[in-house]
């Protein structure tokens, strides 16, 4: 029978090199915040409770775990001294939780599910603590992992407290630990603060553990697991690894990406195979794309559902809300929020559609803008399957149209229009025959 499991979020460090106002974990990567993918890997491994704790200079955290998790979820680390202290920080959250804990962090959002699911298993097996490390290219500032000649775990040594021969070792800590949550709490009381950071090290439970006749394994991952996000250049590092690997994913299920370097793809952005996306295409949360549409070159789509075979762009905007059916196609200058597309529906040029209904097949002239705002509150444009509506229409909301029904270009429209009917409001014409040609002639009279 498999163990209840539980996750601890350590996010109580400073973020001192951030210089932000927002707290480090606050900072979004792939369009999430780091604490989230943290968070969301727990939740996926079947982690039933999952505590963060967070530092006391830091409410924006604690309220942000409220909205996530719930009430219950958040424990203050204050003052901050060290990783040890901050996992014991979560045991009150967690009395009489039995069962098996995992230790993860709130900067650091790439460690993948598959592997701490490994850990579990690995505990299963073993028994003890499982301690996930990597091998490091550039192993300076972890903490080392020293192995016995049988493969196990003595201890972890910390960077600055390592001998040179220590030092030399590039099995690297990623910090996350997996152990049983009755054990790991009665190994953290017995840790002590006698090294060169003068903090409580959770590092040193492995030792604890060892001489206590506990056993420890270590798992090795990737590197790229373990990275962490210190300063906005390792943010911009770890978003160029998160759009890498979505690139490359993307690709891989099937979607033409022409240039992929030029797209941003969002942590959970969908898209279906023989989608072909054109070069500079931004995705925000929340957008999926069915097969066969095509993304032309410099959108910008957020919170959007895109139908099998629709065209969007170049230069089109589509904002949350958007649903666009089958084979619509959506040209260039166009932004849409919050609105719906039948089957085969278009709006080609220089369009606002906010708050809308748009019927099967209906096309939407050049410059048509549903004025879908009165300053308090927003109103719904419904436009009917088949109608036409003529180039620089203004809708104003609440207002429908017709199935069929057409509108005169230049068009204020404040009233329905009924179907298969012709709305046209605006001034009539006048012509005024000769008129130009004696307004020339007085006015060069003029001069002379
Ligand atoms: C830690 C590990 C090191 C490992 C490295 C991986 C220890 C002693 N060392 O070192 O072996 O190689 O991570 O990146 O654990 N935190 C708190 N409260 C505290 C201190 C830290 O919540 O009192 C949190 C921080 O917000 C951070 C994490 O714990 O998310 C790690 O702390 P940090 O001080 O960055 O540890 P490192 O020195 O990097
Ligand atoms: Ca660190």
């Amino acid at each position: 029978m498999n163990r209840a499991r539980a996750a601890i979020v350590l996010a109580a460090g400073q973020g001192t090199r951030m210089k932000s106002d927002l707290p480090k974990v606050l900072h979004p990567v792939g369009g999430r915040a780091m604490l989230d993918w943290t968070i969301a890997a727990a939740r996926a491994v079947g982690a039933e409770r999952v505590v963060v704790v967070a530092g006391a200079h830091a409410p924006a955290v604690g309220a942000h775990v409220e909205k996530v998790l719930g009430p219950g979820s958040i424990a203050i680390q204050d003052p901050p001294l060290g990783t040890a202290h901050a996992v014991r920080a979560a045991e009150a959250a967690l009395a009489g939780f039995d069962g098996d804990i995992v230790i993860l962090y709130g900067d650091a959002p790439f460690v993948p599910p598959e592997r701490i699911e490994a850990m579990f298993a690995l505990r299963a097996v073993k028994g003890g603590l499982i301690a996930l490390g990597f091998e490091a290219r550039d192993p300076a500032g972890y903490g080392r992992f020293i192995v016995s000649g049988d493969g196990a775990l003595e201890r972890i040594v910390e960077h600055k407290d390592a001998t040179d021969s220590e030092r030399a070792v590039r099995l690297c800590n990623s910090g996350v630990l997996c152990a049983d949550a009755r054990v790991l709490f009665q190994l953290l009381s017995m840790v002590k603060n006698e090294n060169a950071k003068g903090e409580y090290y959770l590092t040193d439970v492995v030792g604890i553990a060892r001489s206590s006749g506990f056993a420890t394994h270590v798992l090795v991952g990737d590197e790229a697991d373990a990275m962490g996000v210190n300063s906005r250049a390792e943010l911009a590092a770890a978003e160029g690894a998160f759009q890498a690997r979505a690139r490359t994913a993307a690709m891989g299920a099937g979607v033409t990406l022409t240039d992929p370097g030029s797209v941003y793809f969002a942590y959970d952005t969908q898209i279906a195979n023989d989608v072909t996306i054109e070069p500079h295409v931004y995705f925000g949360p929340d957008v999926s794309i069915a097969k066969g549409a095509r993304i032309k070159a410099f959108c910008h789509i957020e919170g959007a559902e895109i139908g099998e075979g629709a065209s969007v762009g170049p230069f089109a905007r589509l904002r949350p809300g958007t649903k666009l059916g089958a084979r619509v196609k959506i040209g260039n200058f166009v932004e849409i929020k919050n609105s719906t597309f039948g089957e085969k529906a278009q709006s080609s040029h220089l369009t606002y559609v906010g708050d809308s209904d748009i019927g099967a097949r209906a096309n939407l002239g050049c410059g048509t803008i549903t004025c879908n705002y009165d300053g308090f509150d927003k109103y719904r444009t419904t436009i009917g399957e088949d109608a036409f509506i003529g180039s620089d229409t203004a809708l104003v909301a609440p207002v429908k149209v017709g199935d069929r029904a057409y509108t005169g270009s230049g068009s204020v429209i404040t009233k329905d229009v009924p179907d298969d009917a012709l709305a046209v409001a605006r001034g009539r014409q006048h012509v005024i025959e000769g008129w130009a040609k004696a307004f020339r002639e007085k006015k060069r009279k003029a001069k002379e």
